[in-house]
């Protein structure tokens, strides 16, 4: 049996949308306090304007007052172990730890598991920006 959390990634790629690739993403994140808010991917004709599942998956979590997260799934129908893209990682970067297991569904009971960090080392973060505001405020008190 697949983790309950697989399970929740598997079944929102039912509602994807994907007219244009015809490649479904679901995706389950589980929140710290043990709820969980799944995403799938919603394509548009202008292909830009699609919505990643993680993204619309975080989204809603946070809409719902959610910023903590201690693990994330992402499947396809393909169960081909797609892991996040770049951007979705570093959305996923903005709220959680470095050591958030990212689970990527191989089909059946097998799931390859990373971490956040290994996905996206090195990453901009809120404190890459206070440290250099806070040196620009010491160049400032230096003058
Ligand atoms: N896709 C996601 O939903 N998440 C990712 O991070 C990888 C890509 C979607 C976007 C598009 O609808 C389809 O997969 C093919 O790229
Ligand atoms: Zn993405």
């Amino acid at each position: 049996m697949p983790e309950a959390l697989v399970e929740r990634a598997r079944e929102a790629l039912d509602n994807a949308y994907v007219p244009y690739s015809e490649y479904t993403v679901g995706a389950a994140l589980r929140t710290a306090d043990g709820e969980v808010y799944v995403g799938c991917n919603i394509e548009n004709a202008n292909y830009s304007n699609s919505l990643h599942a993680e993204e619309v998956a975080i989204a809603e979590a946070v809409k719902n007052g959610h910023t903590e997260f201690d693990r994330l799934v992402v499947t396809s129908g393909a169960r081909d172990g797609v892991t996040p893209c770049g951007m979705c990682r570093q959305t996923l970067a903005e709220f959680c730890d470095e050591d958030l297991p990212v689970v990527c569904d191989l089909g059946g009971d097998d799931v390859a598991e990373y971490t956040l960090g290994e996905l996206l080392p090195n990453t901009i973060s809120l404190d890459t920006l206070e440290a250099a505001a806070a040196k620009r405020d010491a160049a400032d008190t230096d003058e």
